[in-house]
């Protein structure tokens, strides 16, 4: 059949055919992978098995996200959960959000001594009538749903390495690329499964996990969660429980979580933005990469100094990313398997 406007019209009107930058598409031949779950780094990978547990039974991307990340804030690593690094008077504050198909999201910030943030944040979004809870108050909720009030001490590891760090007090971001594993509980695990945890030099770094899932109902979740900036002055909030720039969900069109230098992530609104570029046609990997080279735009030479990255998924299960220096990756699991893809990045 011949494609004029006006039939082009009353086919996409019946659902049955779509245009886009990469041409004409036929919707009724076009395979939807699903369901799918990606997750930043390689704690990502242990992270998608709890997710899957959740998607492989038919469950919502809603609650296989809440599931995935909260595997990730058992463990410990330098920036996620109770046992991750403190800020600089020695206190660790968590942040994570939340978000559904339906735009219904929640969060909370410079939460401590709670275990699981990220469930917190959903009771945020389904127990009240706020997106986002701060500190005493964050934690005040937290008491009053149930959660446990925990001892604030800090893990083993992230002691040893506060200590360290606080020879020099050095408030200095580190670019996240070198991917060491740590002698802490993670040696639990399996080798491919260790998460990627401390620098060497003990100092500030970035490994928020963030994941998008996309149902068998067709339906899209996103998940944030970490202890943001290692070392970080007391109350400082990162990019991660501010919907629009850690995570953004839109379930016509994809979901996208950041980790990295939260500040720059929140000057563009990035998550947000990288949708909006897959709105207008683009690919998750191309709308990322628009957003991280404008994140470098603004930086100029100092981009030199930091890593910020996003991993995007749109309705069609199609994923990617993109990071602005080497040494990111991501975990992807859908019906085929769990795997790790190194996201190509920008300088
Ligand atoms: N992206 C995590 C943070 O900056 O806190």
């Amino acid at each position: 059949m011949r494609i004029n406007r006006r039939n082009f019209i009353n086919l996409s009107s019946l659902g049955i055919a779509g245009f886009t930058l990469q041409g004409f598409v036929n919707k009724e031949s076009m395979q939807v992978q699903k369901p799918i779950v990606i997750a930043t780094w390689d704690a990502g990978l242990n992270a998608n098995k709890g997710a899957w547990e959740v998607l492989s039974k038919g469950g919502t991307a809603l609650d296989a996200v809440e599931k995935g990340v909260m595997v990730t804030e058992d463990e410990i690593s330098c920036c996620v959960g109770l046992g991750a690094n403190p800020d600089r008077d020695g206190h660790v504050t968590l942040d994570a959000s939340i978000m559904d198909h339906e735009f219904n999201c929640g969060s909370v910030a410079f939460l401590e001594k709670i275990k699981h943030p990220i469930s917190v944040a959903r009771k945020v979004m389904e127990k009240t009538p706020h997106v986002m809870l701060v500190g005493e108050g964050a934690q005040q909720f937290a008491i009053s749903q149930g959660f446990n009030l925990e001892s604030g001490k800090l893990s083993e590891s992230a002691d040893k390495t506060y200590q360290q760090w606080l020879k020099k007090s050095e408030y200095k971001p580190v670019i996240n690329v070198e991917r060491q594993n740590s002698k802490n509980a993670n040696s639990q695990l399996e080798d491919k499964y260790k998460a990627p945890t401390r620098f060497s030099n003990g100092d500030w770094n970035h490994d928020t996990i963030g994941m998008v899932a996309l149902d068998a109902n067709g339906n899209l979740s996103g998940s944030c969660t970490t202890s943001g900036a290692g070392f970080k002055l007391r109350g400082r909030v990162g990019d991660s429980p501010i919907i629009g720039a850690g995570l953004y969900v839109d379930n016509e069109v994809g979901a996208v979580v950041a980790t990295g230098q939260g500040e720059d992530v929140i000057r563009v609104a990035g998550a947000s933005a990288v949708v909006e570029h897959m709105r207008q046609g683009k690919t998750p990997q191309e709308a990322c990469r628009l957003v991280v080279e404008k994140i470098r735009r603004i930086k100029k030479e100092k981009a030199a100094d930091i890593q910020v990255c996003f991993i995007a998924l749109n309705k069609n299960g199609e994923h990617g990313s993109y990071a602005l220096h080497n040494g990111f990756n991501y975990a992807v699991h859908t019906n085929e398997g769990n795997k790790l893809i190194e996201s190509p990045f920008s300088v």
